[in-house]
Formats: C-alpha cells, sequence, structure tokens
C-alpha cells in the first residue's frame, strides 16, 4: 500500500524511518508534505503541494502528523471525501472533528483511524475500542501526559523544582511549544476527551471537563505527599453512572498501592475497567519520535489487514458531575470552613464537589492568589 505523510516532524519523521527500515511490511511511503522544501532522505519525498498528494491515485491513505486544526482538518476531509483511508496522530483534530471526521469516512467508505492521538506509543485507544466489542466499559483513568509525569517524577526523584524540571521536560521535547497545554491540564483534557468519547459511545468535549493542572505545585507539595507515602500525577478519570457519566482530570496524590504511583519517570498509563474484564493497563512511551510513529503505522498496517472498524459517535454525552466527590490537599488562601486537618499553608478537606473544588480554584486564580489542590487517591 502507498501512503503518503503530512508533516515530517517529530512524529513523521519517525513513522518514515520505521516504514523504510521494515522493506516487507507492504507499506511504502511516496510522498510527504512539508512546509519548505528542503533535502529530502529519498529524491521526489518531499513537496509542498498537498494536490500532488490528493490527485495521485496510487495513493491510498494519507498519515497526518501535522498538528494544528488547520490546514489539518481541511486535508483530513479532502483526503477522506476523495476516498483515501486516513489515520492521524493529531489529538486537536480529533478531538475537535470526531463526528464530521468519522462521518466523512463512513460516507466514502474508507477507514479513519487515530491511536496515536492520545498516548503517544501506547496502544490505548486501539485496545479501548477493541475491549468495547464484547464489554462494556465502566470507567477510564490514567496518566497520559508525558510532560508531566516527567516533570512530577524528576521532583519526586531528583529533588528538582517545579522550574527546573520544566526546562528539562522541553530540552527533551516532551512539552508542547506552549508548555501551559501540559502544565494546565489542557493536553490531558483533550486526551481524557477523546478516551471518554470512545468509552462510553459519545461526544465528551474539552469544555464538559472540569481541568487544572500542575502549574502551582512546590518542593513543599512533593514533600507533603512524600512524608504521606503517596506521588503526585496528573491524572484523568471518567466513569459510568447510568445514562450519564462523570469526568475531570486535575493533579491527584496518588497512594504508593497503586499501580499509577509506580511508573518510571518516562512513562504513561492508561486503564480501562470493564463490566466483565476487570481493570486493564496499558503502559509505555507515551510521547516521543519513533513510539508515536510506530504507533501512527501499526494503525497503516491494520487498515492493510483490515483488522478493526470505523467507530462513529455524533450523540453529545451526558456529563453530570454532581455526585463526584474527592477528598483535596489544599495549599493556598482557600475558604473551607471545615477541614480534616490543616498544618502549615495547608489543608486537608473533607469529601467535597470536584465542580466545587476546581471553580474555588478558578476563583482564586483570577484574584491574583492562585492556590495548588492535589485530591487524594488510594486503591
Ligand atoms: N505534550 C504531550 C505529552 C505530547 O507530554 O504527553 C504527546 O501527546
Amino acid at each position: 500500500m502507498k501512503i503518503a505523510l503530512l508533516g515530517f516532524g517529530v512524529v513523521g519523521s519517525g513513522a518514515y524511518q520505521i516504514i523504510t527500515s521494515q522493506p516487507d511490511c507492504g507499506i511504502s511511503i511516496k510522498r510527504a508534505l512539508v512546509r519548505s522544501l528542503r533535502p529530502a532522505p529519498a529524491e521526489g519525498l518531499f513537496t509542498t503541494d498537498f494536490q500532488e498528494i490528493l490527485q495521485d491515485p496510487e495513493i491510498e491513505l494519507v498519515a497526518e502528523a501535522m498538528g494544528g486544526l488547520e490546514p489539518a482538518y481541511s486535508y483530513v476531509l479532502a483526503a477522506l471525501q476523495a476516498g483515501k483511508h486516513v489515520v492521524t496522530a493529531n489529538k486537536l483534530l480529533v478531538c475537535h472533528k470526531f463526528a464530521e471526521l468519522t462521518q466523512a469516512a463512513k460516507t466514502a467508505g474508507v477507514q479513519f483511524r487515530y491511536t496515536a492521538s492520545a498516548g503517544g506509543g501506547i496502544p490505548w485507544l486501539f485496545n479501548l475500542l477493541r475491549a468495547k466489542r464484547l464489554d462494556e466499559i465502566q470507567a477510564i483513568s490514567g496518566a497520559i501526559n508525558g510532560t508531566t509525569n516527567f516533570i512530577l517524577g524528576n521532583m519526586h526523584k531528583n529533588n528538582l523544582p517545579f522550574s527546573a524540571a520544566l526546562q528539562e521536560a522541553q530540552r527533551m521535547g516532551y512539552a508542547e511549544a506552549d508548555p501551559s497545554a501540559d502544565i494546565d491540564g489542557l493536553d490531558l483534557c483533550r486526551k481524557c476527551a477523546l478516551s471518554a468519547t470512545l468509552a462510553f459511545s459519545a461526544i465528551v468535549r474539552e469544555e464538559d471537563i472540569p481541568t487544572a493542572g500542575i502549574r502551582h505545585i512546590t518542593e513543599a507539595d512533593i514533600r507533603w505527599a512524600e512524608e504521606r507515602n503517596m506521588t503526585c500525577k496528573q491524572v484523568m478519570g471518567s466513569r459510568r453512572q447510568g445514562d450519564s457519566i462523570s469526568v475531570y482530570v486535575e493533579p491527584a496524590f496518588l497512594h504508593a498501592d497503586m499501580l499509577e504511583a509506580n511508573l518510571p519517570i518516562r512513562s504513561s498509563i492508561a486503564i480501562l475497567e470493564g463490566k466483565y474484564v476487570g481493570r486493564l493497563g496499558f503502559f509505555g512511551a507515551g510521547a516521543g519520535t519513533l513510539p508515536t510513529g510506530m504507533n501512527m503505522m501499526q494503525d497503516v498496517m491494520d487498515i492493510l489487514h483490515q483488522v478493526g472498524r470505523l467507530h462513529c459517535f455524533t450523540e453529545p454525552a451526558r456529563v453530570d458531575n454532581s455526585l463526584l466527590q474527592h477528598t483535596y490537599y489544599i495549599r493556598g488562601e482557600a475558604d473551607i470552613p471545615e477541614a480534616q486537618e490543616r498544618g502549615d499553608g495547608w489543608l486537608l478537606t473533607k469529601p467535597l464537589p470536584v465542580a466545587q473544588m476546581h471553580a474555588m480554584a478558578r476563583e482564586a486564580e483570577k484574584a491574583g492568589h492562585p492556590l495548588f489542590f492535589a485530591s487524594i487517591a488510594q486503591e
């Protein structure tokens, strides 16, 4: 099968490296769309003209790794409408345009896959859909933001302050160009929206998910957690409750007996809970050139070998967080009349509605005295 890459950056170049090292895999990369021409690893590979790819009848599949909404959306839509299969690693695109793109694929009778868009190298979304064939997903959870896993891991293991750990994550190429998407939880929010959409067969939007990040964490918070045998992670969670779901993204202090508390610094984990299968965890490299490029090319292999099918959901999910309560550690000025425990600059709440905690943190940020909070979790 001849394919074209859209984008030849971190993920696209990784995909190219993998496919050219496996000449018998059944896939060959004919063209790659780049912003400006530069020396290519093979003659005639690079083009700056998408029409050359779209109008090439030999190209059966387009693998998009450009990132961003436009022009990625227009190109992917045009490719689907032209009868080409599409795989993508672009979480923003899949998160915002899931219904439109899956409908377009259905109309054209082609496949649309996006496993690498949430979880980097981990075949999480693929296995979530696989599990759903015979099971009913009760919940999903996980820590699949590579940047915050790396930052928090370094703060715990190497006693780095937040700013130094962030710089190191940027140097390693984990963090997005604007690190706020990672440290404010937006990247994980999009991954959570996508994971919950697939788990519960209804569109979960970013704006449905109360989201908080680790921007204001300090070494004192890390020490507090460690003294109590806990580890800080930026986590997502979503659970079926009758015909609605609860969903959130926030920092959590995880007790050492939890699997998620014991990850190597460079790893991510996503977990599903099936009605029949119980808990299944998927663990690996949540970002990076070769792991993410591999995940994207495995989608191409699945299409080539006709594994899996197209999933289309258009109905919005019913999100109801009113029953969702967590116990929170808070550092900063918080208006909590009843606390379980108070210490020097921190307090531990009684179980508190998640929506209330997130709203209180937003207000504090607006008022110029931001606070850090983390839910307390144990097995
Ligand atoms: N910035 C993202 C992360 C890249 O840190 O997980 C992979 O989605």
